[in-house]
């Protein structure tokens, strides 16, 4: 049985997840805890390479949305089997800068893959691993937008396949996280992420908290 704790977090694009992960990563790490901090599609070797392929590569531009529902999980396929479990098992936090629900919201509401399918797939890449919690961090699209183009604006220009999506995708993927919020809400917790950082890191820690003693101290 899993000794650690598994949180993962989702939202749109610009909706604060680095900030309010490293935020949390600091806070466990400073009262003794083990903490793991991964990203999705990403986090291994392997997985690196896939997040190349699905969003900066020059050769990408023809990807259909089946392949990209196919990558996404193979990477998390590998994610789960080279990193979480192990870390899991040995009882650290881990914290993951998006998993499933982000191929149900993209792939399945944004893509408008078939639901089922799209389930089946994710069934078959995570097996048994699942989230304890979920932070759903949301902000209005307008603030979302904003966040987006202000990182652009700040980085050196790096396309990225994803973003190139119409106004319209991203009101499906916004749309399918709030479904998905809806349906699981003792996993799956909505946050106002369009507050100040602290103030929604403090919401965080209200829910992260109570949770700590169930996978003891080591
Ligand atoms: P990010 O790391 O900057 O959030 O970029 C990841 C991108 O990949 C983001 O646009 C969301 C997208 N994505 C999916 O479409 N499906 C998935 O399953 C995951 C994990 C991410």
């Amino acid at each position: 049985m899993s000794k650690g704790l598994f949180i993962t977090f989702e939202g749109t694009e610009g909706c604060g997840k680095s900030t309010q992960i490293k935020l949390l990563a600091e806070h466990l790490q400073a009262i003794g805890h083990r903490v793991r901090t991964l990203r999705e599609p990403g986090g291994t070797p392997i997985g690196e390479e896939i997040r190349h392929t699905l969003k900066h590569s020059h050769a990408n531009t023809a990807m259909t949305a089946e392949a990209e529902l196919l990558l996404m999980n193979a990477s998390r396929a590998q994610l789960v089997r080279e990193i979480i479990r192990p870390a899991l098992a040995a009882g650290e936090m881990v914290l993951s800068d998006r998993f499933y629900d982000s191929t149900t919201a993209y792939q399945g509401y944004g893509r408008e893959l078939d639901l089922n399918q799209v389930k089946s797939v994710i069934d078959f890449a995570v097996g048994e691993t699942r989230p304890n919690l979920t932070l759903f961090l949301h902000v209005p699209s307008e603030v979302s937008a904003e966040r987006l183009r202000s990182r652009q604006s700040t980085l050196p220009f790096v396309r990225d396949r994803i973003e190139e999506a119409d106004r319209k995708f991203f009101e499906r993927v916004a749309h399918g996280f709030g479904v998905i919020a809806a349906g699981e809400p003792q996993r799956v917790k909505f946050i106002n992420g369009a507050r100040p950082a602290d103030v929604v890191c403090a919401s965080i820690w209200e829910i992260v908290q109570p949770l700590l003693p169930k996978v003891g101290r080591w």
